[in-house]
């Protein structure tokens, strides 16, 4: 462990200093892409305004066959980049694949000037955030980088959650982390067989009744504990919780359904594996006029935001305006990047 002193000195001579603050700008929705594939390629300079974030996918998804494609494509894509507002994220292979080292060495040295963020799969504990920390560090320094490349760690081990404080609060470069339903269910030996979502045998069953009616059942969420446990553990330490995939594109309604659970449980953003899942995001993860107006009629009913009010019939005090405040501020960072959203909550943008 080292000293608390030194935590926010670079660890490579050259290197950038590590951000005191994560910033908090909008990645509601982390858009995947296949950087392998030419024509998803050529389709970025359209596709990226439409994103807060946009990822190039070097991981899973892509063929081993195709590795070394997409590692070109993201190069293509970071080399020509000229779309400032949308951030620029990539999935590197894990560390301990054939490709994952390569994948950190070309990112930086060829585009890390336009990279937001390095997405780290399967991390296991904070072993791996300290490796890829001074990695990045070095390759800053050979890059003659003057903005530190965060680190976004994808909760997909059981080692991985059972260790997740650690992980969180292992370096100042940590941004923050998504579930990944699908690895975890793998490694945690789970009995399903999906990307993400819920599970129709996961339920709970009405008592039976005297009448002999029938019993009705209601479908629980197999990712609550997971996602409150990230939340927790991110909020914690000063960096944002995502939920990850929904793979079943053509359910637009329960993709939006488990969206909405992880953007009220505090996660700010989730992955878009399609187009169709661009817009779920971008409405679940952004709060609704009618909340921003109730927030904003709390704040100022509550004054100095002590004591207690009764607005429309229910007790409003120190906690509850807090909770509008952290409405109010995603609204106000929302709006300062959509001119929709700021005429929608009626803020200057
Ligand atoms: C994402 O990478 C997942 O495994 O769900
Ligand atoms: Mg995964």
């Amino acid at each position: 462990m080292r000293s608390p002193k030194d935590f926010y000195r670079p660890l490579a001579v050259g290197a950038p200093a590590p951000l005191r603050e994560i910033p908090a700008v909008p990645s509601r929705m982390i858009h995947f892409f296949p950087p392998s594939n030419a024509r998803m390629v050529a389709k970025v300079p359209d596709l990226a305004p439409k994103v807060d974030v946009l990822l190039a996918n070097l991981e899973d998804g892509v063929p081993a066959a195709d590795k070394e494609a997409a590692r070109a494509g993201l190069v293509e894509v970071g080399q020509s980049w000229s779309t400032p507002g949308t951030q620029l994220w990539t999935r590197v292979n894990s560390l301990d694949s054939p490709w994952g080292l390569d994948d950190l060495v070309t990112a930086v040295l060829e585009v890390g000037h336009v990279l937001d963020v390095v997405m780290i799969p399967k991390v296991e504990g904070p072993e791996d955030i300290h490796y890829v920390d001074r990695l990045l560090a070095q390759l800053e320094a050979k890059a003659a980088l003057r903005k530190p490349i965060l680190i976004h760690a994808i909760l997909e081990t059981a080692a991985g959650v059972a260790r997740v404080e650690e992980i969180c609060a292992a370096s100042p470069r940590l941004q923050g982390l998504s579930l990944g339903p699908a690895d975890l269910a793998a490694n945690r030996r789970m009995k399903t067989t999906r990307v993400g979502g819920g599970h129709p045998g996961y339920l709970v069953r009405q008592d039976p009744s005297s009448d002999g009616t029938d019993r009705a059942t209601y479908q629980q969420d197999l990712w609550h504990y997971t996602i409150a446990r990230m939340v927790d553990a991110c909020v914690m330490n000063g960096i944002h919780p995502y939920y990850g995939p929904f793979g079943d594109i053509r359910d637009t309604m329960a993709c939006e359904d488990q969206f909405r659970n992880a953007f009220l449980l505090g996660c700010v953003g989730a992955w878009s594996l399609h187009p169709a899942q661009i817009p779920i995001a971008k409405k679940v993860f952004s709060p609704s006029r009618d909340d921003v107006r109730h927030a904003r009629r709390v704040v100022e009913a509550m004054g100095d935001g002590t004591g207690a009010v009764l607005l429309d019939g229910r007790m409003e005090d120190d906690a509850s305006v807090k909770q509008c405040h952290v409405i109010l501020s995603t609204a106000r960072a929302l709006a300062a990047r959509d001119p929709e959203l700021a005429d929608l909550y009626g803020i200057a943008s």
